[in-house]
Parts: structure tokens; sequence; C-alpha cells
């Protein structure tokens, strides 16, 4: 296994030690979260009983792969806990997420847990938020709404598929922006303004849960929680 690999299992398995009996726990969605299933798993086959309720189709399938029930939030409006990854984090526990372009569902999942547990390994960690955000617009406004980004001093370019031709499309079809600001001096303002914009259905930054937050770095021997 690559360090790297190593970084996130520990990650991935000290999150789902915090995982107990009878809860309901959200599943993100990214390679580090996989580790966090994989030892739910192990888990479940011990007799752990819980159900996940998916952020992606990825999540979903691997958790189907892995044997852990899984529900959807009209079953289990609150969670007990969401395990999820995050693509930049910065000392204030503020984050961007949604390189798997899954940032909607995961930020319904976060929002609706009593506490989101990041797995992550040191690489992520950041002083500052300066990574691009990706926003999830429907279809018939992308034009409209990179207008807007761009007026906001950002520029927005589609994600486009590396096994397809066009644009990405999310699981609940629609189109992936990329947008590039540069460092983020005030991540909240820019959150809202995001969101507020017509056809945005949700972006990346993850601004308003530090307080439920707990993010757990994987090292190569052990996991330093924040
Ligand atoms: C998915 O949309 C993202 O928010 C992921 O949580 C993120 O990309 C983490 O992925 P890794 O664990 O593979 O870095």
């Amino acid at each position: 296994m690559t360090d790297a690999n190593i970084m996130k299992k520990n990650a991935g398995y000290y999150a789902a030690e915090l995982v107990e009996d009878g809860m309901i726990v959200g599943l993100g969605t990214g390679s580090t979260v996989f580790f966090a299933m994989e030892k739910i798993s192990a888990m479940i086959n011990e007799g752990l009983d819980i159900v996940g309720v998916p952020t992606s189709y990825q999540a979903m399938r691997r958790a189907r792969e892995y044997g852990i029930p899984l529900g959807t939030l009209d079953d289990y409006p609150t969670l007990d806990l969401a395990i999820d990854g995050a693509d930049q984090i910065d000392p204030k526990l503020r984050m961007i997420k949604g390189r798997g372009a899954a940032q909607t569902m995961e930020k319904c999942v976060c929002d609706a847990a009593d506490s989101f547990i990041v797995v992550s390994d040191p690489s992520k960690l950041s002083d500052r938020l300066d990574a691009v955000v990706p926003v999830e617009v429907i279809p018939f406004a992308c034009s409209t709404m990179m207008e807007t980004i761009r007026k906001l001093g950002g520029v927005p370019v589609v994600r486009e598929g590396v096994k397809k031709d066009g644009p990405v499309i999310t699981d609940s079809g629609n189109f992936e922006i990329d947008c590039s600001f540069g460092v983020i001096s005030d991540p909240e303002n820019l959150e809202s303004r995001l969101n507020n914009i017509p056809g945005v259905l949700s972006c990346g930054l993850f601004t308003q849960y530090s307080s439920k937050t707990k993010v757990v770095i994987g090292k190569k021997n052990d996991v330093e929680v924040i």
C-alpha cells in the first residue's frame, strides 16, 4: 500500500470506530471514506447494526459491495453522524468539497447529521482556502451563472468528463462548474453569494459546520484529530 493510502486508511478506520450500534451514518464520497466503509463492513460482520445514507452513486455502490444496509434521507431525516472526505481544509475547519461532484448531496447529509467526521490526510490542510470551488448548477442556468461568477471575480470552467465527451453530469443530472477565485478571503460570504445565484444547487464551500466537525488526519502511524 502507498504511504498516501496508509494515511487514508488510518483516518478511515479511526472514523469507523466512532460508529456505534443503532446509528444512522452518512457515507461520504471519495477514496478516504472507502476505508471507513471497509472497516464498518468488518464491524457489521461482527454484529454491528447500523444504516448508512450514501451521498452519491459512488458511495452507494461501494457501500453495497461492503454489505452496509442503506437508507435515504427520506427514511432518516436526521443522522447520528456523517463521515466524509474533503479537498481542502483551513484552520477554522472550513472546507472545500466536490472534487467528486457530490457536494450537494454531501451537504444535505452533513446538514442532517448531529456530527460531521471528516477523514483526510495532511495534504488537504491549508492555512487558507484557495482551491477551485465546485458549483453544481442546472444546465438551463449554466451561462448566466458563469457570467455572475465572473462578476464575483471568479474564473468558471465547465467540468468535462475524462471518459465522456462534453460536460460531466452530476448524480442529480446537472452540470458541475469549477470556479477559481484565488485566495478566498471571506469564505462564508462567497458561499452565500454562490448559493444565491439562480439555478445553483450548491457550492463546495462548507463554512457553516465547524462547530459539529471533527477532522481526522491520517498519518503513517497514527491519526491527529482536530
Ligand atoms: C466528493 O465530492 C468530495 O467532496 C470528496 O469528499 C473528496 O474529493 C475527498 O476525496 P478523497 O478522499 O479521495 O481525497
